[in-house]
């Protein structure tokens, strides 16, 4: 991380400094459980706790400074080395943008550059975000974010992890309204920005797809002349982004589009469900085949953006097609594979649901499931606002459509999911409903066989992924059960 003196802290973020502890911090942390000797605390107040409750405990593990809203003392009244500000998240943004300022400014003074990529879109950001960062690691020196932070919180946090040693900084930017991606574009200034797609992800709070297509488009709207723009022409509304930038513009295409710098030639899955093709780059090198190791066709595109913006960034094709193909998912439940000692195969795709990423895992499903028994258990996708029922309406449609074997519906937020399935479908015992996680584990462990490949699917707080890990683990005999229960 930069070294910030507490003094610049306090001028970069419009603060008032109180007992400056004399050292630079070594890390930043928002979870007093991270600190450790030489972090700076970042109270802010949160959604279910209020970050100034845990000063006392950021301190006793090892924090030298703190960020607050209000001042905040010890049991002997005396305060806390601190600065004080009227907003800790706009300060730490604030902070961000100076940190990548002075990393820009170090590299050039080296004769070197940093490269900051931003990636935004409804779906893929994080698969495209490991993929990039393990193309760019086998460059120089990369930080991205850890897991799928992408906001105002995570963006920073991500930047502080940065130095002048830093040769590539990926950012993913998530957005749940107008300005959000401009706010995070304007603190690391990306010099590449991928759009993957505009889905219907958080319509509710948005208001609206237009309005999405309104947000997501800031990132390329923020990017310089000399900066790229690496666009997803399958999708209409990100292929018209291309008037919104001054910058250079590279579209990627997994289906043959027309104007395509960087396509999928000759696409395919092979049986195991995992994308191939011939990587096209713009100068037109040849000879490049990519065969990934992730799991499902809608993953072409993510891989397509990776390479464009690695591309962009500099990176031989070689690198990139060899790159690709050696990453397996690097985040946990993301179409991850599971086969069970009985022949059950696990896919537990259930970090997160949305229209889109619950089709595209229903395709890959039905693609796998050829000669096999096949399960769908789903939950809800939240956050859908007024088109909730209409999205879950429309997903039973495709599970009979698909020919899914097994439905099993969990919670009552997905009830319409089931209803329309039973109902496109005049399905007997094959369409389940159970209202709770534990009901719904007790009826896959007495009904699923050996070679049925199931697949787990919902929002994140629904918790069907971690259904999905104790379904993973060898089935439940009596006999194990009872070996379990003395285990615990
Ligand atoms: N291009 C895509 N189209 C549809 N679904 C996708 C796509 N890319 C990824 N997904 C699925 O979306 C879910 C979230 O993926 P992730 O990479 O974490 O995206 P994000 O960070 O945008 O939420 C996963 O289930 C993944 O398999
Ligand atoms: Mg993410």
């Amino acid at each position: 991380m930069i070294a910030f003196t507490a003094a610049e802290i306090a001028e970069i973020t419009n603060g008032r400094l109180d007992a400056d502890p004399g050292i630079t911090p070594l890390s930043v942390v928002t979870d007093s459980r991270d600190a450790t000797p030489g972090s700076l605390y970042v109270a802010k107040p949160g959604e279910h706790a209020d970050g100034h409750d845990f000063v006392a405990a950021a301190f006793s593990a090892g924090a030298h400074l703190a960020l607050l809203e209000r001042p905040v003392a010890d049991a002997d009244g005396n305060g806390y080395p601190s600065v004080l500000v009227p907003d800790a998240v706009l300060a730490m943004g604030a902070l961000a943008a100076e940190a990548v300022r002075r990393i820009r400014a170090a590299r050039a003074e080296q004769g070197s550059e940093l490269t900051v990529v931003g990636i935004t879109g409804s779906a893929g950001k994080t698969t495209t975000k490991d993929l990039l960062a393990g193309i760019l690691s086998t460059q120089g020196q990369t930080v991205a974010p850890q897991g799928s932070y992408n906001g105002e919180v995570g963006v920073p946090l991500t930047v502080f992890r940065a130095g002048t040693d830093t040769r590539y900084l990926v950012i993913e930017m998530g957005a749940t309204g107008i300005g959000h991606i401009r706010y995070l574009a304007d603190m690391v200034r990306p010099d590449i920005g991928v759009v993957l797609a505009v889905g219907t992800a958080h319509a509710g709070e948005f208001g609206g797809v237009a309005n999405i297509a309104l947000a997501k488009g800031e990132l390329v709207e923020a990017l310089a002349a000399d900066g790229t723009a690496i666009i997803n022409l399958d999708d209409d509304r990100v292929a018209a982004m291309r008037s919104r930038t001054e910058a250079k513009v590279l579209g990627f295409s997994a289906e043959g589009r027309a104007g395509a710098a960087v396509q999928a030639l000759n696409p395919d899955t092979n049986a195991d469900g995992n994308p191939e093709f011939d990587l096209q780059l713009p100068d037109g090198e040849g000879g490049l085949h990519v065969s990934s190791r992730l799991i499902g066709a809608h993953h072409m595109g993510n891989l397509l953006a990776a390479a464009g913006a690695a591309w962009a960034a500099g990176v031989p094709g070689q690198d990139i097609a060899f790159s690709l193909s050696s990453q397996t998912a690097a985040s946990r439940w993301r179409m991850e594979r599971t086969e069970r000692a009985d022949g059950v195969t696990i896919i537990n795709d259930a970090y997160n649901a949305n229209p889109e990423s619950m089709r595209a895992a229903l395709r890959t499903l039905a693609d796998l499931g050829r000669g096999r028994r096949t399960w769908a258990v789903l939950g809800a996708m939240l956050e859908l606002g007024d088109d909730s029922i209409r999205e879950h309406t429309a997903v039973g449609t495709q599970v009979v459509r698909l020919n899914i074997s097994r439905l099993l519906v969990v919670g009552r937020e997905a009830r319409a999911l089931y209803v329309s399935a039973v109902q496109e479908g005049s399905w007997g015992d094959e369409c389940l409903f159970a209202e709770t996680v534990d009901e719904a584990y007790d009826v896959l462990n007495a009904e699923l066989e050996p070679g049925d490949l199931v697949l787990f699917k919902s929002s994140n707080s629904v918790g069907l992924r971690h259904l999905g890990d104790r379904i993973a683990l060898p089935p439940l005999t009596p006999q194990s059960a009872d070996e379990r229960s003395t285990l615990l």
